[in-house]
């Protein structure tokens, strides 16, 4: 079951909230393609054995990609991989890139999901992002999606952000509800240092509301999705049956990735050891040593504390939760004890669920996540 990650640098603007690794120069963006396909060609080695399921574009902006360029670096992953023929092939697009005509060239490309970065349907909160898109443009990418044949589409909100009232919330819940989309990714605003959003808070010029407002907005979110039939099958993700990410979903079950391109993260399991590795998150640094031959990425061995650690962190936010027998036959009787010890604390409150060997949240577990993953890791 593994995947494949291209990360594409570049975006229009720069968003007021976001620390991902971008650039609003495209100046170095053939060399940075050109980079991209020849690291697709170096990692070859990395899966003799496995099918790939899932290949997901992220960003970045994977939509700046002309189709020439999107052609040129999918036919890299299909000349130097096996991928699976009913593979996932997801392309993250932000709606003012997308037209109908370039919505056939991804079909025609055999790109099958689109993640569409919406945010807000309302065009102040998009203004207090700095996004280059307005509310008319959201709505009518997905529209434009729909009717040029895709269906399997997800869509990006953030909830908890200075502007928006509990009203708005619902209304942008209504319309990605009224809109017939089978997944959302909502996520709460971070306030992530050296950003735009960092230095508004921080000079007291805007504010994030209240944690019991946080918690409203959350409350929300998961009675809106439920009633539309969307399962909350992790903490920020809610899809229909048959639509949950299965790119994601390899991340938090422990599967096998690669991650191309400047500040891809690659995990790899080949059940002796657990490797995790990161690329260099700098465009020309990325070009120069891949063009160079020299090292373009970190990597360190996961030992098995941090093994045990990650999957607490990863598995408890699924509806898949912990296995309570993966757990016994994998890790040492130390973490083992450790790990009882702190479950039975939480045994008789109203915050877990065990239920067939499954360790799962309950809907009140769900607002103190952090705060149970916390104590169950082993420091
Ligand atoms: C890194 S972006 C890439 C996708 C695409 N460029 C876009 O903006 O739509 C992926 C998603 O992360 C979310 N995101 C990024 N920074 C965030 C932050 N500080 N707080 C909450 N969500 C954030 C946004 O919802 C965004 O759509
Ligand atoms: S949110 Fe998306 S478009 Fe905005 S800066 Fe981040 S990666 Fe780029």
């Amino acid at each position: 079951m593994a995947g494949i990650y291209i990360h594409i640098p570049f975006c229009k603007k720069k968003c007021s909230y976001c620390d991902f690794h971008f650039s609003t120069s495209f100046k170095h963006k053939s060399a940075l393609l050109a980079a991209l396909q020849k690291e697709i060609l170096l990692q070859k080695g990395h899966f003799k054995t496995e099918t790939i399921n899932t290949i997901y574009f992220g960003g970045g902006t994977p939509s700046v990609l002309t189709e020439k360029e999107l052609n040129l670096l999918l036919e890299a992953v299909y000349r130097n991989y096996q991928v699976n023929e009913k593979v996932e092939l997801t392309m993250e697009c932000n709606p003012d890139d997308i037209t109908s005509k370039k919505i056939n060239e991804y079909k025609k490309s055999g790109v099958n999901r689109l993640s569409i970065g919406i945010q807000s349907f309302f065009d102040d909160d998009l203004q207090f992002f700095n996004r280059a898109h307005y509310a008319s443009e959201a709505e009518q990418s997905i529209l434009k999606t729909q009717d040029a044949g895709i269906d399997n589409i997800t869509i990006d909100l953030i909830y908890n952000s200075p502007l928006l009232t509990l009203k708005k919330w619902e209304q942008n819940l209504d319309k990605f509800i009224s809109l017939n989309v089978p997944h959302l990714s909502a996520y709460t605003l971070t306030v992530e240092p050296k950003t735009a959003l960092h230095h508004l808070v921080k000079t007291k010029q805007t504010s994030l509301p209240t944690d019991d407002q946080a918690i409203e907005q959350f409350k929300l979110l998961m009675d809106k999705t439920k009633q539309a039939g969307l399962i909350h099958y992790e903490v920020s993700n809610f899809g229909k049956e048959g639509y949950f990410s299965q790119h994601n979903s390899n991340y938090w079950k422990g599967e096998n990735y690669l991650g191309i391109g400047p500040s891809a993260h690659s995990f790899m399991n080949n059940n002796t050891s657990q490797k995790r590795s990161w690329n260099v998150a700098n465009n020309t640094k990325y070009i120069d040593a891949i063009n160079q031959n020299t090292p373009y990425f970190e990597e360190e061995l996961i030992d098995e504390t941090t093994a045990f650690n990650e999957y607490i962190l990863t598995r408890l936010r699924t509806i898949w939760g912990l296995d309570l027998e993966y757990i016994k036959n994998t890790f040492n009787p130390v973490l083992l004890h450790h790990f009882e010890k702190e479950l039975e604390a939480y045994k008789n409150s109203e915050l877990i669920t065990i239920s067939k060997n499954k360790v799962t949240l309950t809907t009140k577990g769900i607002f103190v996540v952090d705060k149970i993953t916390s104590d169950l890791f082993y420091v």
